[in-house]
């Protein structure tokens, strides 16, 4: 197989960190993305002992600070010419307070949509410059349990609830993945493909330090218990990453198994899409 450049946000852990090993472990050139220096290193390490592959190397930033997002890419620029692909894997449920980023904006929009939006725009540079390239996000089931969507409160200042937000952040990244795919096609560039993916229900510490409440932190102790190991989270990500079946495939939702899946279409239109599309654009504007 070819010799692929691939980037994955969240390779620290849970299912970024299987991704991570497995294509490693396929011979690809890898960046671990982490917000830890010494998690990073000891990952990249961990990554290099157990494959073979020396070819890991790792970007540092809090992906919940844009400025952040903002300086890792101009380091990875200044460090690889192209990326074959970009795995937006990290994302995280948060408390049952709403809180705000030091730049004022709700943490599970940022990390769950703004971060990978600003990342998609960012580095669509170096991803044309592979002569084939791929964009995968990372979804959820829970895109349809976000309730309905208020296009006047993004930030959800009058309607926080931590899994509205969650599921409202990863329906809206559903949308702007379609967004991009057809933005792309406008431009005319025709060699990178977007799609994404839900993992399922596994095993990781997702949602785990958050504190949701007593009843809800309950059952997510105690649904990790039953869940399949985190492995079966990565195959969708790992066969969009590389597989040659999806070339050329562009703005498509694929279940845990790999497989096109209809996302829940019940709020969506052209128009909503735009909404949100016209709304990344003019509220991360400082940092494009
Ligand atoms: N697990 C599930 O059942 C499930 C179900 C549906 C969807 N998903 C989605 O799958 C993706 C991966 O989740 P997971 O289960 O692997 O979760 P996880 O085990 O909690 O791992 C999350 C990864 O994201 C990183 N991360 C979190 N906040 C960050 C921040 N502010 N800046 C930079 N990196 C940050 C973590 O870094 P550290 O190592 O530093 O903590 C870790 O590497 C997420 O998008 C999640 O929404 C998971």
């Amino acid at each position: 197989m070819e010799q692929k450049t691939i980037l994955i946000t969240g390779a620290t852990d849970g299912i970024g960190k299987i991704t991570a090993k497995s294509l490693a472990a396929q011979g690809h050139i890898i960046i671990v993305h982490g917000r830890s220096r010494q998690k990073a290193e000891a990952v990249c390490q961990e990554i290099k002992s157990e494959t073979g592959n020396d070819k890991v190397d790792y970007v540092l930033a809090d992906l919940l600070s844009m400025a952040d997002i903002k300086r890792m890419v101009a380091d990875f620029k200044s460090r690889y010419y192209h990326l074959d692909v970009l795995i937006n894997n990290a994302g995280a449920f948060f408390n049952k307070q709403r809180e705000i980023t030091k730049e004022g904006f709700e943490k599970t929009m940022a990390l769950n949509l703004f971060a990978p939006f600003l990342l998609m725009q960012l580095l669509t540079e170096v991803l044309a410059k592979s002569p084939s390239a791929r964009i995968i996000n990372m979804y959820s089931a829970m895109h349809k349990r976000g309730g309905k969507p208020d296009f006047n409160d993004f930030q959800l200042v009058n309607s926080y609830k931590p899994a509205r937000a969650y599921g409202l952040s990863k329906l809206y990244l559903v949308w702007i993945t379609r967004h991009m795919a057809s933005e792309l096609q406008q431009r005319g560039i025709t060699n990178i493909t977007v799609n994404g993916t839900h993992p399922g229900a596994v095993a990781t510490n997702f949602g785990q330090d958050a504190d949701k409440g007593f009843f809800i932190n309950l059952v997510f102790k105690v649904a990790l218990r039953f869940m399949p190991r985190p492995e079966a989270g990565a195959i969708s990500s790992i066969y969009l990453a590389t597989s040659p079946e999806v070339e050329g495939i562009s703005g498509q939702f694929y279940d845990s198994k790999a497989k096109v899946e209809k996302p829940d279409d019940k709020y969506w239109s052209v128009q909503n899409e735009q909404k949100v599309w016209d709304y990344l654009q003019r509220t991360l504007e400082p940092y494009l």
